[in-house]
């Protein structure tokens, strides 16, 4: 009962209940790191400001070194009134150097030293997430430079479509997961605030040095207002959003996958090392890496529902509702840390099957490239499209593939049909018509390539 750091009008016990209920340790320690940070930088702020002498700063400063130490090594102990992070490690520090340890708090508030660590926290797991989304990229970008000539039919509803590039198939998920890098570093931005200095909602009266505090902490700004500092959960509900966005990212790039490892499709072959077997059925090889990243998205979402919800109706400033901001977080992150390592294991070690990709492409999807043939010949398109479709009706009537139609079939359609109609049937020709930039021509997807290669040294 002595630690509480409330304890001082409360005269009954604490229902144990409720005790295991209010309490966020099992959690919170996580941040032991940045709540030893923020205080080492808010005692010399303290010592700045004349709120405690130097040998105090320098006892509190050793104090909470040696707290330091034992996280570090393992040893820091719980005990059973730790509540969270911040009463268990001034508990310790005054097991430690002794009552001077109680000047550390002047003035700060764990309102705005939760908010403190959170954001310095999230810093940190920011760049972890931006690098591994960068190595999934380094992958993408090599294996589309690798593999730039396998072609293989590209979708639209699921139906084959048009021949395209399996780079360019890769390096649509690039272009994803540039965008997600973009949006993280945008939130990396919003959170890099300094917050500490606005107590438990009013402010700090001891005239404390911010600016100070913010070099300290490397922080880019200040906030402005104290009320809403101690109470903005913006940036977890972005990071929550923005987790979610990435898992669907990966999500349909693993639901592609798991189509083309199927025996139906055959287009790649997952590695052993991220597969599972049948209990049962002995043929069976499952991709289960895939499938836990596609069904994890779910959950990504839940965490971002279920705090933007929490946060809902939350009057102003500090309200307990807000400690459920951190068990989402860190489970967001956890999440991905272990998909986007996942997904990069997978792609390096996948087996591309080029004569079955190609295999899969047949002349009914150059069926649009009729249709320009015929443009090519100076007729508008939509009569163009009309005529192309008449020629596979056609074909489809006499049970033969549309590139079987005979010159008197084609003539009989339109007279704009010559001999050269047969150069139609040539897939890499087909592909080399989308020399737009962003089409799948070798040329136009080696460009994709350069950027991004370049794009990737910027980082
Ligand atoms: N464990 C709390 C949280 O995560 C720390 C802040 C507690 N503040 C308070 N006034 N009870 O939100």
């Amino acid at each position: 009962e002595g630690n509480k750091l409330w304890g001082g009008r409360f005269t009954g016990a604490v229902d144990p209940i409720m005790e295991k209920f209010n309490a966020s340790i099992h959690y919170d320690k996580r941040m032991w790191k940045a709540d030893i940070e923020g205080s080492m930088a808010y005692v010399k702020a303290l010592e700045k400001a004349n709120l405690v002498t130097a040998d105090e700063r320098e006892d509190i400063y050793e104090g909470l070194e040696k707290v330091r130490h034992e996280w570090e090594a393992g040893t820091f102990e719980l005990r059973p009134g730790d509540e969270d992070i911040h009463t268990a490690n001034e508990r310790r520090l005054k097991e430690i150097i002794g009552a001077v340890g109680g000047k550390l708090h002047t003035g700060r508030s764990r309102n705005d030293q939760v908010a403190t660590d959170m954001r310095l926290w999230f810093k940190d797991a920011a760049k972890i997430l931006c690098d591994h989304i960068s190595d999934l990229l380094k992958v993408m970008v090599t294996r589309a430079e690798q593999e730039i000539d396998v072609l293989m039919p590209g979708y639209t509803h699921l139906q084959r479509a048009q021949p395209i590039r399996w780079s360019h198939w890769i390096l649509s998920y690039a272009s994803m997961l540039q965008r997600d890098i973009g949006r993280l570093e945008q939130i990396k931005d919003r959170a890099n605030t300094l917050v500490l200095g606005s107590g438990a909602l009013a402010g700090n009266p001891f005239n404390i040095d911010r600016e100070f505090l913010r070099q300290e902490l490397h922080f880019d700004k200040i906030s402005s207002n104290s009320l809403d500092a101690v109470s903005d959960r913006d940036f977890v509900v972005e990071f929550l959003f923005w987790a979610s966005l990435l898992g669907v990212h990966l999500s349909r790039w693993a639901e592609d996958l798991i189509l083309y490892t199927s025996k139906e499709f055959g287009f790649v072959t997952l590695s052993d090392a991220y597969s599972t077997g049948s209990s049962l059925m002995p043929q069976k090889k499952n991709s289960d890496s895939l499938e836990l990243i596609r069904g994890r998205a779910g959950r990504l979402y839940g965490n971002c529902t279920a705090f933007t919800i929490a946060m809902k109706g939350i009057p102003s400033t500090y309200n307990k509702d807000l400690q459920e901001d951190k068990e989402a977080m860190f489970d967001s992150f956890d999440t991905l840390n272990a998909i986007l390592q996942v997904a990069t294991g997978v792609l390096s070690t996948l087996k591309i099957h080029p004569d079955k990709m190609k295999g899969a492409l047949s002349p009914d999807m150059l069926a649009t490239d009729i249709a320009y043939y015929l443009v090519r010949k100076g007729l508008p398109f939509r009569e163009a499209h009309g005529m192309a479709g008449l020629c596979v009706a056609l074909a489809e009537k006499q049970g033969i593939p549309v590139s079987q139609l005979s010159h008197k079939d084609f003539q009989s359609v339109s007279s704009k049909f010559e001999d050269d109609v047969v150069k139609v049937w040539d897939y890499s020709n087909s592909v080399e018509q989308y020399v737009a930039q962003g089409g799948t021509a070798k040329e136009s997807v080696q460009n994709q390539i350069l950027s991004l290669r370049a794009w990737l040294e910027g980082k």
